[in-house]
């Protein structure tokens, strides 16, 4: 048996040894009582007993065992033409410092902070600086708007909220402040403090005595140490999106987490303490807590918050420049930046400046990696690229290729094989195993290994509904596929209203209550249909009022502007069309699955509870994929 399959066999098998093992790779303060405790099923939690300090093992620790001088955070910012290194030592005193700033501004161990910050150190010191206490950090992506903003502070009750004067967007300014002013208007729940770091770029108007600078914060500010917590005490939320308008706050523990992160970069990214680990992401996302901060830093390695783009920051070679110029062993991102780099440079020419002698493997991650693009990548960098699968609740791949543990064959378009810890399985939808090839629900035998969410922020009903209803034992993912004859997994794409665009999951359910406010629409649809360079893009589908008396054109523009306003850039909804009615059941449910398969160009079979065919036929010229642009 290849250490792979031995691993997996083990992790499967006996999931308290194995975990119990990897758990010794943490500093705890009190050693756990139990590894996992199943008592109360579809409950699980890890490490019950045991107390630590996340914030503690990812700095304080390294400082400890002799890594004090060592780079722990690479800080590249092509946009304001930045490049600066922290060590463990001097990350950790402003991560402490920053830590007494929040505890003097009256946030507490269990307390929440809201963290809406661009790509800059700051971002990084907030969320350890709240682990260090025992605070709960919610980082909301800056791409999204007030309106979504004030649903999460409303939603996680923040006794803080840190956030910055402003965004750099390529060569555009994005002022933060005014943004989370207005948030602050629109939510109920009323936030005692907001600290905000003024940016040389833009200066913040505040609001006295609610706001206060960064810098007067920490100036007087005591350093804070360390605080124990229990492995099972939440570490963070992290909203994504779900079928409706309301985002699923995911609940991240403190113990699970870091004993399944530390463990990860090991053996599935093949990186140990000292190497230079760099993940083209942003905090606000799960990719950028997992891996621009947690997984790396508890691991002893340095890591690269690159505040650009793959392109126009200020080329399609900044990846390489940035791989090359920090030594960076492996470098994480989204097939979409690659797509982007491709396009703009499409025989790789810039590539060939840069020395990359260093960089073992590239890793994608976010949304599916065509086999063209996977192709394109693997050809110009000739070394292994790895697809690997995973979402926000699993916190971390839940299939890779587990370079650390064993490199396997690569079969390009699938992520490869599921990765210890994870039993995944495709269901069919009467809940049998699905034959091998054939398509169902993938689904994750309970119990989840540790790091995956435990459930959902004070709403164990709405999680055990979402996740563990539809398979009474299993973990519904959303995601839909087949487990092929080698034990390959193949992820076909999302089974529910959510869409990924540009490795950004958004929730189509969001978008229709927006557009579904205007008024003069009747009824509207979203799905996402497939684009050449973002994956998918989400397509709007509008019934106007009888008596409407609007015109095409402005509704499309009044539309964009809307979701744009209300739900942010990110969503990039431009793409909308006035039809005459939308398909549905004869119970009145729109048929959005029968559209989604006919834009993603698959043949399915019209449902036999369609209502009126017709419309559908109707819809297909709007519907079908669109040639690349
Ligand atoms: N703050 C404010 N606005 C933001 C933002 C942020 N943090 N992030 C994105 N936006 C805005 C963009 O400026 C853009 O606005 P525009 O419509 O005015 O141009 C809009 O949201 C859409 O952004 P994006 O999806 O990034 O598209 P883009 O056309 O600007 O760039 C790519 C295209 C491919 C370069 C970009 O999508 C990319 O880098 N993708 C990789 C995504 C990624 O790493 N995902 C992480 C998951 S692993
Ligand atoms: P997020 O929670 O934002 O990380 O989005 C997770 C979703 O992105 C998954 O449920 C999948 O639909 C999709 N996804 C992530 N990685 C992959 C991958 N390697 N292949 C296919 N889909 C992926």
């Amino acid at each position: 048996m290849g250490a792979y399959a031995a691993a997996y066999e083990r992790s499967i098998s006996d999931p308290t040894r194995f975990w119990g093992l990897a758990a010794r790779d943490i500093r705890w303060l009190v050693p756990p009582d139990r590894v996992l405790d199943d008592g109360a099923p579809p409950f699980y939690r890890w490490f019950t007993g045991g107390e630590l300090n996340t914030c503690d093992n990812a700095l304080d620790r390294h400082v400890d065992e002799g890594r004090g001088d060592q780079p722990a955070l690479i800080y590249d910012s092509p946009v304001t033409g930045t490049v600066r290194t922290y060590t463990y030592r001097e990350l950790t005193d402003l991560v402490a410092r920053f830590a007494g700033a929040l505890r003097a501004q009256g946030v507490d161990v269990g307390d929440r902070v809201v963290i809406y910050l661009p790509m800059i150190p700051e971002a990084v010191i907030a969320m350890l600086a709240c682990a260090r206490i025992g605070a709960v950090h919610s980082v909301v992506f800056g791409g999204f708007a007030a309106r979504e903003l004030a649903a999460r502070i409303d939603h996680a009750r923040p006794k803080a909220v840190v956030s910055a004067s402003c965004g750099i967007e390529g060569a555009r300014l994005v002022p933060y402040k005014p943004l989370l002013d207005e948030a602050l208007e629109l939510a109920s729940h009323k936030v005692e403090r907001c600290v905000i770091r003024q940016r040389p770029q833009l200066h913040a108007d505040l609001v006295r005595p609610r706001d206060v600078e960064w810098d007067e914060a920490v100036a007087r500010a005591e350093p804070a140490d360390c605080v124990p917590v229990a492995a099972t005490d939440p570490l963070y939320i992290l909203y994504t999106s779900g079928t409706t308008g309301r985002p699923k706050g995911v609940v991240r523990d403190n113990g699970g987490h870091a004993v399944a992160l530390r463990w990860s970069m090991e053996n599935i990214y093949g990186v140990g303490p000292g190497d230079v680990f760099w993940a083209a992401s942003d905090v606000g996302w799960v990719v950028g807590h997992s891996y621009i901060v947690y997984g790396p830093l508890l691991t002893g390695c340095t890591t690269v918050l690159y505040e650009g783009k793959p392109v126009g920051t200020p080329d399609a070679g900044a990846f390489w420049r940035v791989a090359s110029q920090h030594r960076v062993k492996v470098l994480f991102a989204a097939p979409t930046a690659i797509r982007a780099v491709k396009k703009e440079d499409p025989n790789g020419a810039l590539l060939s400046s840069y020395d990359l002698s260093g960089l073992d493997a590239l890793f994608l991650a976010g949304e599916r990696l065509d086999p063209d693009t996977y192709q394109w990548a693997a050809d110009r960098l000739g070394r292994p690229v790895i697809d690997h699968w995973w979402q926000t609740e699993s916190g971390w791949p839940m299939a890779a290729n587990p370079r650390g543990l064993e490199p396997l064959p690569v079969k390009p378009g699938s992520p490869s094989v599921p990765v210890p810890g994870y039993d995944v399985r495709v269901l069919t939808p009467d809940g049998a195993p699905a034959p091998p090839g054939v398509d169902g629900d993938i689904v994750v035998r309970l119990p989840l290994p540790p790091g995956a969410l435990t459930t959902l922020w004070q709403d164990d009903e709405r999680f055990v509904e979402s996740y563990l209803t539809r398979h009474p034992g299993y973990y519904l993912t959303g995601d839909g596929g087949h487990i092929d004859e080698d034990g390959y997994l193949w992820v076909m794409g999302r089974t529910d209203d959510v869409v990924n665009v540009a490795g950004h999951r958004l929730s189509t359910g969001a978008m229709e209550e927006v557009i579904a406010a205007h008024p003069a629409v009747a009824e509207c649809a979203v799905i996402g249909v497939r684009d050449p360079l973002k994956g998918q893009v989400p397509r709007a589908l509008v019934v106007l009022k009888s008596d409407a008396d609007a015109d095409g054109a402005v509704l499309r523009d009044q539309v964009v502007r809307m979701v744009r306003e209300q739900i942010g850039p990110v969503a990039a909804l431009k793409d909308v069309a006035v039809v005459r009615a939308l398909p549905k059941t004869r119970s009145g449910k729109i048929l959005r699955g029968a559209m989604r398969d006919i834009a993603d160009g698959r043949e399915a079979p019209v449902p036999a509870t369609i209502e009126d065919p017709a419309v559908l036929d109707e819809l297909r010229p709007v519907l079908r994929p669109r040639p690349a642009s």
